[in-house]
């Protein structure tokens, strides 16, 4: 039964960090000091991740280690193929990749307390190879053993899902994507990260204890609503009436409202602007941008002084569906990216430890003295 006083410890401040900023009612989000949006248009996976891990943006030689240091880390042992090719196919692709992540600490000492820089490196670059190997194997299509390591991460995710390099426009966009999607305060993951790492346990079982997290349709569930209302509309001439019929009917229009941001969330603005720019490239692109045009219209029209904006899951939803991702892989995609501000606070929490040991408000009976 649900008690009164149940917050979900919202408004608790439970950590000092350094590594992002998130302001929903002015919609600023900020990593280290820097726009996400910015990060996201102008700059690379690889760099963004830099950025969060180590403090700042790299200098050349970093970014060509940090690059390195990837494509090193995403080959799949013999081993981990074994472990992956023995789960059940009806396992859940998140909690086969969970139990993935768990199974390569390599065990030695070096993998225990503190967690290292380089085992962030690791994880991150096995996760789209893991993914990408499990999709296969449930799909029952060949493993592009051939996808190229030495590729940017995006890039390389794309190619091992799909089997064939992939353009720049959807490489250009993942890449944003994955940028936004990287880090976001103490959400449900993030904590559940620093709260295993706060008990000096080892990085590879915090970052699955934040997949178990991120698994939960509160928090990282497909933003499947957006892609049926966009199937729905179909063309960009269906846009209109098929929202207002929508709307006349009482429905919602998906990917519209926030409860945190309530002005223009940042990261469907930067979203937006990658789209604009790749406008005529897809289909996809251009329904996008025309049923935002349409929908921001009309909800001005029907929910006056609503404060309705676009939010994320709008333009992820689209990009998604733009760069063929099938809907099954929308949250572990959002895992790959989601996993360097994990590893950056699993860092940073280890830094300053200090076990988490909240307490609970006992409402049952006391037996008789
Ligand atoms: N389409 C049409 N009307 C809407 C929408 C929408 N997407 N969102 C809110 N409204 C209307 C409501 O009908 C209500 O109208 P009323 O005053 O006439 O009753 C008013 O706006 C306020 O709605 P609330 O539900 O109270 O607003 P709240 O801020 O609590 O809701 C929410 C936020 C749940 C996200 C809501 O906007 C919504 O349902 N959006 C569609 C679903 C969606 O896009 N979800 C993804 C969210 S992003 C994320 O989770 C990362």
């Amino acid at each position: 039964m649900k008690q009164a006083g149940v917050t979900g410890l919202e408004g608790v401040i439970a950590a000092d960090t350094f590594l992002s900023y998130v302001n929903g009612s002015e919609g600023k989000l900020v990593y280290r000091g820097h726009w996400a949006k910015e990060l996201a248009l102008h700059h690379s996976f690889e760099e963004a991740a830099w950025l969060l891990w180590k403090g700042r943006l790299p200098d050349a030689s970093e970014l060509k280690a940090c690059r390195e240091q990837l494509a090193e880390g995403r080959r799949l042992t013999p081993a981990l193929k074994t472990l992956l090719d023995a789960i059940p196919s009806q396992v859940p692709l998140m909690s086969a990749v969970m139990s993935a992540v768990a199974a390569s600490n390599p065990g030695e000492e070096s993998s225990a307390w503190p967690p290292r820089f380089h085992e962030a490196i690791r994880i991150t670059a096995m996760l789209p190879t893991i993914i990408a190997y499990r999709y296969h194997q449930i799909s029952g299509t060949h493993w592009p053993v051939q996808a190229d390591e030495q590729q940017e991460h995006a890039a390389y995710y794309l190619h091992a899902l799909f089997g064939h390099p992939a353009s720049e426009a959807h490489t250009r966009v993942l890449n944003a994507y994955m940028i936004l999607a990287m880090e976001h305060g103490l959400n449900a993951s993030t904590f559940a990260a620093r709260v295993v790492s706060s008990t000096e346990s080892d990085m590879y079982s915090a970052v699955g204890a934040a997949m178990g997290a991120m698994k939960g349709p509160l928090h990282g569930g497909a933003p499947s609503g957006v892609i049926t209302l966009l199937e729905k509309i179909g063309s960009k001439e269906q846009a209109e009436p098929v929202m207002r019929e929508m709307l006349e009917n009482g429905e919602r229009l998906m990917g519209f409202g926030h409860r945190i941001y309530k002005t223009r969330d940042p990261r469907a603005e930067a979203l937006r602007e990658v789209t604009q720019a790749l406008a005529g490239e897809d289909k996809w692109f251009d329904l996008a941008i025309h049923t935002e045009q349409a929908a921001i219209r009309l909800l001005a029209e029907y929910k006056p002084g609503r404060q309705l904006f676009t939010n994320v899951e709008f333009y992820a939803a689209a990009l998604m569906r733009s760069v063929h991702m099938p809907i099954m892989l929308f949250t572990p995609t959002f895992t790959a990216a989601r996993v360097v501000g994990w590893t950056a606070h699993i860092l940073e929490q280890s830094e300053n430890n200090r076990i988490f040991r909240p307490q609970s408000n006992y409402l049952g009976s006391l037996p008789s003295e």
